[in-house]
């Protein structure tokens, strides 16, 4: 099957790279398909690629990519586990919005790679992507509140781009991607598979210190044990010795 996955997702990326049924790809220097594991249990879907993805031909290699790949990291997740892709994939002009014909004329590319994947879970990434999925509702009603639709779990979350640009939103995002990991165990659970191993701790994890995601008892990768306090803060009172009962 895996073998299977991987040529079919071949084939779709050789699908895209041909594909002339809008305008966009004439003024892009390639396609930006989608790259990742093509067994991933969870699929990210963003918008459409910009300058960098174009040159590149892969998504989300800008700020907002490496942005993406630290929350995913700060959450026990490697970008090479997930497959990421885009609703759109050429770039449009000047980055501007894709239009409804270039969302249509890349909709079936979409459909069949989240076929050929088939994950447990989709993260939708921005407006463009939420649409596809949760048509007509907003993304400030709805993001981080995972929906199973068409038998998946799917998670509306902000677009990274969006939220570095915006202080507020990104302490949003952050705090609904914390969420994802709990959300794929449990998607885990109900398919009958087993849980993944326990997020890493991190003692210097703001994520992970934020959500309390840290055992204060356990030991991080280093092996070292967390400290509950800082190297400066005083010694702690020696115990007065124990008293020895009366006879
Ligand atoms: N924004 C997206 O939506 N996709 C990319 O690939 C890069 C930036």
């Amino acid at each position: 099957m895996p073998e299977v996955r991987r040529e079919r997702l071949a084939q779709i990326s050789d699908d895209i790279r041909g594909c002339r049924a809008c305008v966009l790809h004439e003024g892009t220097r390639q396609a930006v398909p989608g790259e990742g594991n093509p067994d991933a249990e969870i699929m990210l879907i963003g918008e459409a690629p910009g300058q960098n993805e174009d040159v590149q031909g892969r998504p989300f290699v800008g700020a907002s990519g490496q942005f993406l790949t630290e929350m995913l990291r700060q959450n026990g997740l490697r970008r090479e586990d997930v497959f990421i892709a885009n609703v759109v994939k050429h770039r449009p002009p000047s980055n501007r919005d894709p239009l409804p014909d270039e969302i249509e004329a890349c909709a079936s590319f979409l459909s069949r790679q989240i076929q050929a994947i088939d994950p447990l879970v989709i993260i939708t990434l921005g407006r463009f992507s939420l649409a596809r999925f949760f048509p007509g509702e907003k993304i400030s009603q709805i993001h981080g509140q995972p929906r199973k639709i068409g038998g998946r779990t799917v998670i509306p979350l902000y677009h990274p781009a969006a939220a570095l640009h915006q202080g507020a939103l990104r302490k949003v995002l952050e705090a609904d991607f914390a969420t994802v990991p709990g959300i794929v165990d449990i998607a885990r659970q109900a398919a009958g598979r087993t849980p993944r191993p326990p997020v890493p701790a991190r003692a210097d994890d703001p994520v992970q210190q934020a959500f309390g995601l840290l055992d204060p008892g356990a030991d991080g990768p280093t092996g070292e044990r967390h400290r509950s306090a800082p190297d400066d803060a005083p010694a702690p009172a020696p115990r007065p010795p124990r008293q020895l009962p009366l006879l």
